[in-house]
């Protein structure tokens, strides 16, 4: 039987190989796919033993996602555009790594809530790698606008710049919280600010009528960013979706078949 892991630290909270489990029996698929505690020191060393075990392929996530840019002996367009690896593809060819993270959250956007990203206002909280990871995604779309807001500017401008030559060009822009103007059709959240259950200091005009609110993280509760954006009208989605689509773009470059994520969402939901 093929094997798949997730490499994290901590690892036993993930949610991957309930999710994958699901992809494999709704697909017919004949895989197994387990939690990998990887010693923060012992990335590299962790990803070599699971492929001596025969190991096909493996997520990666917190705190590994920037060392497994590293590990990878060759990385896709969006990996490098991305500076991140959530996803690992162990071939005849060598170690691939990938980023589905930022396909998870369009997929989300466009497919599960039934927003299109094209030609719309987008705005971007945060320019850390949670942000860097979705900006070509979203370009992809050829939204009209993509605003990227970060408390430090100059990380945001340091995105604009890289992502310029990448079909940003004239549709990417970064500014301060304070300078954000006008309305925007989609609001993603990508600051860690939930996590500490903060509020990005985000203006309230931001929120276009029905504007989509996003918030990367996820709880039983909505966090304090969406519970915000409900007070001023948007629709709210959390980073439930993403998590669920980002795991099927893994399985699907895995298994070349595209697992169906509604049903696999909703049960993840009700376990929240
Ligand atoms: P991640 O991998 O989650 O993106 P990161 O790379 O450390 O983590 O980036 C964290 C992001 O959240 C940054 O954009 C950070 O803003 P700064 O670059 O100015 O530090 C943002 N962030 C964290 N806490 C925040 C808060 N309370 N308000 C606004 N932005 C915050």
């Amino acid at each position: 039987m093929d094997r798949y892991c997730v490499f994290g630290n901590p690892i036993a909270h993930s949610k991957s190989p309930d999710i994958h489990a699901a992809f494999a029996a709704q697909t017919g698929q004949q895989l197994s796919y387990e939690r990998r505690l990887a010693p923060l020191d012992g990335f590299a060393a962790a990803v070599q033993d699971f492929i001596a075990e025969g190991g096909k392929g493996a997520n990666v996530t917190v705190p590994f996602k920037l060392e497994a840019v590293k590990v990878a002996q060759a990385l896709t367009i969006r990996a490098r555009a991305a500076g991140a690896v959530n996803t690992l593809h162990f071939t005849d060819e060598g170690i691939i790594g990938d980023n589905t993270d930022g396909a998870g959250l369009v997929a989300d956007i466009v497919r599960n809530a039934g927003v299109p990203i094209t030609g719309k206002r987008v705005l971007l909280l945060g320019a850390g790698g949670a942000a860097r990871g979705v900006v070509l995604p979203i370009l992809e779309y050829r939204p009209a606008q993509l605003v990227i807001a970060n408390r430090t500017v100059a990380t945001a401008e340091a995105l604009v710049e890289q992502f310029a030559a990448l079909g940003g060009e004239g549709v990417v822009s970064a500014c301060g919280y304070a300078e954000i103007q006008g309305q925007y059709d989609i609001i993603i959240n990508a600051t860690s600010a939930s996590l500490s259950a903060e509020l990005p200091p985000v203006p309230a005009s931001v929120f276009a009528p029905a504007a989509l609110a996003l918030d990367m993280m996820y709880g039983a509760q909505p966090t304090v960013f969406l519970q915000f954006a409900a007070q001023h009208g948007a629709r709210l989605r959390d980073g439930l979706g993403m998590l669920v689509e980002q795991a099927a773009e893994a399985f699907s470059l895995w298994r070349g078949v595209q697992p169906e994520t509604a049903a696999v969402l909703k049960a993840l939901r009700e376990q929240l």
